[in-house]
């Protein structure tokens, strides 16, 4: 990945205290990187096995000279780990830094001990291996680390990566589905550089857009139609997705899976963690670009720190002059079971404020909530500041009752395990922990805005059986 010829500038505009707009301004002139498939195996005992390695490694970022970035198994990012509903997966984590990391799966429904949060740190040169079985609908999921109050220098440096759960059901639908032809993995990131060319990881808004690691990416498209599955995987910034020449396109899919039915839209907001799958249809010869737009005016998220003032240019779409048909997008996708409010056990209330959920900071060894295994409940959660948060929960895929009193819009009214909050609206959501409990490993809420989360927006709640009490978590990893 060391290549720095050619030494044409990227669209760097500077953060001055009014609207970045870089529309126009980026050349599109490096082709869209798409994540390898991580190779995998099958062991003795019928788990597939993958292998990821934490390392250093450079990487040419557009500065002329090299920058340092981190990845899995690579110098940048990592590759895309692939798994069908049923399968036993094991993962052999490999700390080839410097320093302790963990890697967390998010979106995922698994173990408390294997959910790869801040109690599962890796020390360097330690090996982790989570297993778990997949049980949850097809979804674009995705890992990053999660190391208590580092959280966002390790991912800006580059460790995330995406993890993509197939389904029967799933695989039976004609939605476009050849990984790397139409069916792109677009994990969006912004950046900023020191003037050695080097990332700034405190955690902020960057003034650079990166899609899988490339600078100023166009992707050809070959197909009629493409499935993107957008991943935010920034620190800070919230964007609004559209295409530059109004055409609408259609949202099939959320966080933890495809909608029951595909929705016609123009813009798609994703806060920091969350994913959407889209699909967009295209006609011979175009070129078109998928770009981030102010937020709407009716629901505004105007703060330095959501980015929703900024208009960005992310990725050209060039389309061939020959394009292989794709069949129409389905008019049903999966069915999703609606939770029942009136069979929650509890109601929770969560405040976000000063860096805080409910007056508290993040502390590892206090345990903020305890739910009862194979339970639904139902938490309203606040935001009391000026400030853009985005709320995620561990452990489960959640459904959104209402927003500010409203009944959700479309895009988030599938499965869900992040959203975005808005001010003076209480997001109320609903969900059931379900299959695991352990009374001494939490799970982790938090916002994703990740130096929020890193300055101790966060709280722990435990599983646990009927009757059972919170156990005494552990302040350091659970294994040697
Ligand atoms: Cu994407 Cu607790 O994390
Ligand atoms: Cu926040």
């Amino acid at each position: 990945a060391l290549c720095c010829g050619g030494g044409a500038v990227a669209a760097v505009v500077a953060w001055t205290g009014a609207d970045l707009d870089t529309t126009g301004k980026v050349d599109f002139r490096n082709a869209l990187a798409v994540p390898p498939l991580a190779e995998s195996r099958v062991d003795g005992e019928g788990r597939r096995v993958f292998d990821l390695r934490a390392q250093e490694g450079r990487t040419d970022l557009g500065q002329g000279r090299p920058t340092r970035t981190w990845g899995f198994n690579g110098d940048h990012l990592g590759p895309t780990l692939r798994a069908k509903r049923g399968e036993r997966v094991l993962v052999n984590v490999v700390n080839g830094l410097a320093e302790p990391t963990s890697v967390h799966w998010h979106g995922m429904h698994l173990p408390a001990r294997m959910d790869g949060g801040p109690h599962q740190e890796v020390r360097p040169g330690a090996t982790w291996s989570p297993t778990w079985t997949v049980d949850q609908p097809a979804a674009t999921l995705w890992y990053h680390p999660h190391p208590h109050g580092q959280t966002a220098r390790h991912v800006q440096r580059g460790l995330a990566g995406m993890f993509i759960l197939d389904d029967e059901p799933t695989r039976k639908l004609a939605l476009p589905h050849d990984y790397g032809t139409d069916d792109i993995p677009v994990i969006v990131q912004d950046r900023s550089f020191d003037g050695d060319g080097q990332i700034e990881d405190g955690g902020g808004t960057g003034d650079t857009v990166l899609v899988n690691g490339t600078v100023a990416p166009y992707l050809d498209v070959r197909t009629e139609r493409v499935r993107l599955r957008l991943l935010n995987a920034s620190a800070a910034r919230t964007y609004s997705f559209g295409l530059s020449d109004g055409r609408r396109f259609t949202l099939i899919g959320t966080d933890g899976g495809l909608l029951p039915a595909p929705h016609d839209m123009s813009r798609i907001r994703l806060s920091p963690g969350e994913r959407a799958e889209i699909i967009v249809a295209f006609r011979p010869d175009e070129r078109v670009t998928l770009r981030s737009y102010p937020a709407d005016l009716d629901n505004p998220v105007t703060d330095r720190f959501g980015g929703g003032r900024d208009t960005l240019d992310v990725l050209q779409l060039r389309t061939e002059s020959n394009l292989a048909p794709s069949p129409a997008v389905p008019a049903a996708l999966a069915p999703i079971e609606r939770l029942d409010p009136g069979e929650a056990v509890k109601t929770r209330e969560f405040t976000l404020s000063g860096r805080q959920i409910n007056g508290k900071k993040m502390d590892m060894s206090r345990i903020d909530a305890v739910v009862t295994k194979d339970t639904t409940e139902v938490w309203e959660i606040t935001k009391e500041d000026g400030t853009a948060h985005s709320f995620h929960v561990h452990d489960v895929q959640f459904q959104v009752l209402s927003v500010g009193g409203a009944p959700p819009p479309a895009e988030l009214s599938g499965w869900k395990d992040t959203v975005l909050l808005a001010p003076n609206e209480t997001v109320k959501i609903i969900a059931r922990f379900a299959d695991y409990a352990d009374p001494d490993v939490p799970y982790m809420y938090h916002c994703h805005v990740l130096k929020h989360e890193d300055a101790g927006m966060m709280g722990q709640f435990v599983v646990v059986e009927p009757g059972q009490k919170a156990g005494r978590p552990a302040t350091h990893g659970d294994h040697e």
